[in-house]
């Protein structure tokens, strides 16, 4: 009876444990049924609606089929838990009663209170643990410290005061520990030399002071160590490279002293050093020549000194140095021509001084040297650009003699040239005017430059800048400057220049001190009147008067200002689109050699990327309605996968003009350029390709979507979390981004929240940038003269000027700014007839509405805090929409108004 009981027991274990493996679906795996319980309480607490039978699922039982939960081998219980990037909060006490957890992952959610004890308490099998870019504040519970287990531990990017307990020295297995950006205070624990396995250690951006540890040199293991922005002081222990194994060094930012180790020499696989911004004093030693994997040393900002050594040119790798602001002296070793990777130099703020070296001008990947604010003498090399890709040429502030070399004008790339505050001599050369790319800044001031202005300076019509200023220039400013369109800051002050000034704005709205001390000239902006002037009102404010046609597309939410080029354009489009339907339709799976579009130009400005991105998957990729992610005013955007694995946001044109395409190289060109304009709240373009009439650029992948779905989608869901923080800093970045481009004088043609995209950290970055310059109407870049924009961000003076403006450009924001606040579509129905979400808040008072009624309730009944920073945010864009242009605040100004309200928290 009993054998017979037995062999029941086994048979039945057996089945069910067949059952387990073969349907594991239909049956219920878990052995018993209290992390069930758990998990259901877990789903409730945290309101995570695709767990249990909330959704109407059938197999409601079964957790280990549940999203973000993976059981152990035979489903018995949960091994790993990872809710990240899920906008989470509530009470995380339950989940320590998941004991046999391994792995646990609350990362970027918005999780706030303290780290509960009962994770140290409970969860002792646990090997992984982030709590990353969330809220938690309080200190780090010594509990933690019983995690026997632990590999890696992440607290980084919460709100943990305190100091790092010494409790957590018990955590002797842990290989990756990150605590950065919080607000933790006291040393670190000399007992972080006990913890052997570490590879990783990064605390920066925190209050921590005292000294490094002597004891991190037993950490054999350590490979990053990253304590920037810190208290730190004391010096950097020799023992740091005892081991020899770290790979990145970073202690930026803190009062660290005495002198670089030669022991350092001893890390052959340190790629990358920074230590700027601290006390340092002392030579570099010569045995820094020994790491050859060197790609970035930045020592800038200390009390360094001593010659550069020669032995950084034995680093082959050698991308990145920067030793500005210390006081090195002697001069640049000739050697240094034979770095053949490297790419910035930066020397500013020394006492260097001999030649400039013609051997690492000749460096065929140099990007930028600045040699500013030395004692350089000896004049300016002819072959200064000779093979180069240089793009900063900083020199100002030098004692540089002789005469600017007419070879200048082989410097085709450089963006910024400063030669201010020299010995030069001799006169401009009109050679400066084939420097096409020109755009941050021309500075020739405090020279001995005479002779007159070469009218070919009026070929740099992307330059910003101009400074003339105290030479000894003659003669006329002659009218071919007013073809330097996108000029903001002029300086002609003191020299001997002669006659009117040209009516052109830039030089109009100047203060009048940047015509100063010019004797001879007359005109406004200056008091003296010039007698007759032969100078006339031009075309430069071309305020062309069309009559206007509003075409309102599809759901009338977009909305072309056209004139006769549009009606072409739109047809061309469509044209595009029937082509791209009917051979989407055939079937998904086109044959690779038929219809396969001949490529007639592309390029992959990112090198690394090269190799990954093949074109015709990036083409077939467009052909296919399910791989679209949006629809812009001037483009669709379709996702597409390389073969190589990579994902890419590929945009096709839509309104193709025909001259962008006649002249595709000045277009190639302009996306060249763009895509080495870097900021990080704007999108590169990383490489285009172009087949029959149709352009397509490529961009990184951001999977977060744009603002609008952020904003007006995720509002539906009922797990609706209000954050505000998220989108102020939103905010932020996205005017971040305009300011930069007005900066440079580019003017975006369609800013809207459907053009600002999301990272996976809610990192805004702007869209559309190229096609601002490639259909710039003021450029001629385009005979297109249709301003456009998305409906409901157009404002209200473009009906009349015709006339793209950064004013212009503040109200769309201003309108995005609004939709973040009010969390409502800029057209709605619902605001009454003609009436755009701009009206409805201005008319708030007369509708005897106070302005808490137009905020998201949802956000501003949270915590005064948020309240008073909403209607903080309101006021700016109250300002930003108002009617008359130049009432709206410059885009710099938003800015600084927008930080002021994330500052005064
Ligand atoms: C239920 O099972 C189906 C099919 O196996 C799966 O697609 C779905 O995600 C599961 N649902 C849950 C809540 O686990
Ligand atoms: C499942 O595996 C765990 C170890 O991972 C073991 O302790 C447990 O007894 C196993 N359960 C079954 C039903 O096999
Ligand atoms: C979280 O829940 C536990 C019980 O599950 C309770 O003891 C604790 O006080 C709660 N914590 C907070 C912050 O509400
Ligand atoms: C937290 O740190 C661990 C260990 O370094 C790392 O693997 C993980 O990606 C980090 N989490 C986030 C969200 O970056
Ligand atoms: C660290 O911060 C806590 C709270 O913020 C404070 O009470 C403590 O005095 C600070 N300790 C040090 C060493 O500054
Ligand atoms: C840490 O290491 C030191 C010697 O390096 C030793 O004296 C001390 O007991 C160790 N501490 C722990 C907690 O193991
Ligand atoms: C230099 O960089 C190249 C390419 O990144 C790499 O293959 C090479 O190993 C590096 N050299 C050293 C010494 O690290
Ligand atoms: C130039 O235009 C302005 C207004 O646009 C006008 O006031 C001024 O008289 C004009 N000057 C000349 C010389 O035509």
């Amino acid at each position: 009876m009993a054998n017979l009981f037995l062999f029941l027991i086994l048979a039945i274990g057996f089945l069910s444990c067949c059952q387990n493996l073969v349907s594991s679906q239909v049956i219920n795996g878990n052995d018993d049924d209290d992390d069930l319980i758990t998990l259901l309480a877990i789903g409730k607490e945290l309101r995570l609606l695709d767990w249990g039978d909330n959704n109407g699922l059938k197999n409601t039982s079964n957790y280990c089929l549940w999203p973000h939960i993976t059981c152990n081998s035979n489903q018995s219980f949960v091994e790993k838990l990872v809710l990240s990037h899920l906008s989470l909060q509530g009470n995380l006490t339950l989940i320590s009663q998941l004991k046999s957890l391994k792995w646990l992952d609350l990362s970027f959610n918005t999780f706030h209170g303290s780290i509960p004890q009962s994770f140290g308490n409970s969860l002792s099998d646990l090997e992984v643990l982030d709590l990353s870019y969330n809220k938690f504040d309080g200190s780090i519970p010594i509990e933690l410290g019983k995690l026997r287990n632990l590999k890696s531990l992440n607290l980084s990017n919460n709100l943990l005061i305190g100091s790092i307990p010494d409790e957590l020295q018990g955590l002797v297995k842990l290989q990756d520990f990150q605590i950065f950006t919080n607000h933790l205070n006291g040393s670190i624990p000399i007992w972080v030399g006990n913890l052997t396995k570490l590879r990783v250690f990064t605390a920066y951006e925190n209050e921590l002071s005292g000294e490094i540890p002597e004891t991190l040199g037993s950490v054999s293991e350590l490979r990053l160590l990253n304590l920037h922005s810190n208290y730190l002081e004391g010096s950097i222990p020799k023992s740091v490279f005892a081991m020899g194994k770290l790979e990145s060094l970073v202690l930026t930012q803190n009062k660290l002293s005495g002198s670089l180790p030669e022991s350092i020499g001893k890390c052959k696989d340190l790629s990358s050093i920074r230590i700027g911004d601290n006390d340092l004093i002392g030579n570099i030693p010569r045995e820094i020549g020994n790491l050859s994997s060197l790609t970035y040393f930045e020592a800038d900002n200390n009390n360094l000194s001593g010659e550069i050594v020669w032995e950084f040119a034995q680093c082959a790798n050698l991308t990145l140095l920067n030793l500005a602001s210390n006081g090195f002296s002697g001069s640049i070793p000739p050697v240094f021509g034979q770095m053949n990777n490297l790419q910035e130099l930066l020397v500013s703020g020394n006492s260097l001084f001999g030649e400039i070296p013609t051997s690492v001008l000749s460096n065929k990947n140099l990007n930028k040297i600045d040699l500013s604010n030395n004692r350089f003498n000896g004049s300016i090399p002819q072959s200064v650009c000779n093979s180069s890709r240089l793009q900063y040429l900083l020199l100002g502030q030098n004692s540089l003699i002789g005469e600017i070399p007419h070879e200048i004008g082989n410097c085709a790339k450089l963006l910024e040239l400063q030669l201010g505050g020299n010995y030069l001599t001799g006169t401009i050369p009109p050679e400066i005017g084939r420097i096409k790319n020109l755009q941050i800044a021309l500075n020739l001031s405090f020279n001995h430059l005479h002779g007159q202005l070469p009218s070919d300076l009026g070929k740099l019509d992307k330059l910003v800048s101009l400074d003339l200023s105290n030479n000894q220039l003659t003669g006329n400013i002659p009218l071919a400057l007013k073809g330097m369109l996108s000029l903001i800051d002029v300086n002609f002050a003191n020299n001997h220049l002669t006659g009117p000034i040209p009516t052109f704005a830039p030089f109009q709205k100047s203060p009048n001190s940047s015509f100063w001390r010019n004797e001879g000239l007359c005109g406004y902006p200056l008091n003296s009147l010039c007698g007759n002037s032969n100078d006339s009102n031009d075309t430069f404010h071309h305020k062309v008067s069309y009559r206007i046609v509003l075409a309102v597309i599809g759901s009338g939410l977009l909305v072309f200002v056209s004139v006769t080029v549009v009606v072409v354009l739109f047809m061309m489009r469509e044209k595009q689109e029937k082509a791209a339907k009917t051979v989407g339709n055939e079937d998904e799976e086109i044959d690779d050699n038929n219809n396969k579009p001949l490529i007639i130009a592309g390029n992959v400005f990112v090198e690394n990327l090269k190799q990954a991105i093949d074109f015709d998957a990036v083409v077939k990729a467009t052909l296919k309605d399910s791989n679209k992610i949006s629809s812009g005013t001037f483009s669709t955007i379709y996702k597409a996968e390389m073969p190589s694995g990579l994902t890419l946001s590929v945009k096709r044109l839509k309104s193709v003009d025909k001259t962008i395409l006649n002249q595709q190289n000045k277009m190639i060109r302009e996306l060249e350029r763009l895509s080495n304009l870097c900021h990080d709240n704007l999108i590169r373009p990383i490489g285009f390709a172009i087949y029959e009439d149709v352009a397509l650029l490529l961009h990184q992948f951001l999977p977060n979507g744009t603002l609008a779905q952020f904003l007006h989608e995720s509002s539906k869901e009922p797990v609706y979390k209000p954050d505000w923080p998220v989108r102020l800093s939103i905010a932020v970045g996205v005017a971040e981004g305009l300011a930069f481009l007005h900066h440079l004088a580019i003017i975006h043609l369609d800013i809207s929240s459907g053009n600002v995209f999301l990272d996976s950290n809610f990192k805004p970055m702007v869209g559309e940038v190229e096609i601002s310059k490639l259909l710039d109407p003021s450029r001629g870049t385009a005979s297109i003269s249709a301003v456009a924009g998305s409906f409901g961000y157009i404002p209200p003076e473009y009906a009349y000027t015709m006339q793209v403006t950064a004013p212009g450009n503040v109200y769309s924001f201003g309108v995005v700014l609004l939709e973040i606040l009010t969390t409502r579509v800029p057209v709605d129905e619902e605001f009454g007839e003609g009436v755009d979400l701009v009206k409805w808040v201005q008319g708030a008072p007369s509708r005897g509405e106070t302005p808490e009624q137009i905020l998201d309730a949802k956000l501003s009944t949270v915590s005064f805090g948020w309240r008073k920073e909403m209607l903080a945010g309101l006021k700016v864009a109250l300002m930003c929409t108002d009617t008359t242009p130049a009432k709206r605040p410059k885009m710099k100004k938003v800015v600084e108004m927008l930080q002021e309200i994330t500052e005064n928290k």
